[in-house]
């Protein structure tokens, strides 16, 4: 014996296939054909919603718990999870996560966009053309890379030919870095570029624009300057 929500489906499909073959209204308990479609979509139509509301409620949960999780890792914690990550489509065409380079314990941090081709060949930032012009300007200062700063990246992994990263790969690859800061504890930071400065100022304003005041992230005061690499 059929269920009645079958009964009800056969009931729907064959109203659907009279209309497909052209055939005259057919009306049924004083509802005529069109009026029990149109019904039965709007059923539908409101269960996906329903569906769809709750899988979005499940994944911010998620998500939120994954958040948490990240405000309570230590350093090698986080870092493990980084190499580690499959998050975004980033994951599958990376070689090699690309979490820092220096001094964990630096009072200067040093926060770039994205690792590019060498970086992601090393394992390590700013390692290509514009780290060494990078190293040169920290010399200048007598800054070592070893000892005096810490440099990551908005994004661990390399986007593909180098392009801009995406704002999905932004959103979930800045809840690393914001814990990264807070490990690292710098004194000040430095944001090279304008995904570096927009991040960390949470101002969409042009690098121009941005560059030339102090800012603050989070208490630490936060110096932005272009890339080393449009220098
Ligand atoms: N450019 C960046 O922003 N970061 C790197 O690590 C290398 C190049």
């Amino acid at each position: 014996m059929k269920s009645s929500s079958t009964k009800r489906q056969v009931l729907i499909d064959l109203l659907s296939y009279s209309k497909d073959l052209g055939l005259g209204d057919i009306v049924l308990d004083d509802s005529t054909r069109e009026e029990i479609l149109s019904a039965d979509l709007a059923k539908r139509i409101k269960l996906e919603e329903e569906v769809s509301k709750t899988e979005n409620n499940q994944s911010s949960a998620a998500k939120s718990d994954w958040i948490e999780r990240l405000s309570e890792m230590n350093y090698e914690a986080l870092q493990e999870t980084v190499n580690l990550c499959r998050e975004c489509a980033l994951c599958e065409t990376r070689n090699q996560v690309v979490f820092s380079d220096g001094n964990p314990s630096a009072r200067l941090m040093i926060v770039g966009e994205a690792p590019g081709a060498k970086e992601d060949q090393a394992g390590l930032p700013f390692v290509g053309q514009a780290g060494k012009f990078l190293d040169l300007l920290l010399a200048s200062v007598s800054l070592s890379r070893k000892d005096s700063v810490y440099i990551c990246n908005v994004l661990k992994c390399r986007p593909p030919s180098n392009r801009n990263p995406l704002p999905d790969e932004i959103e979930m690859c800045t809840h690393y870095l914001t814990r990264q800061i807070a490990l690292v504890a710098p004194e000040v930071i430095l944001a090279v570029g304008t995904f570096a400065a927009q991040f960390l100022t949470g101002n969409k304003l042009p690098l121009g624009k941005l560059r030339g005041s102090t800012y603050s992230y989070k208490g630490v005061p936060l110096v932005i300057t272009y890339h080393p690499a449009a220098l």
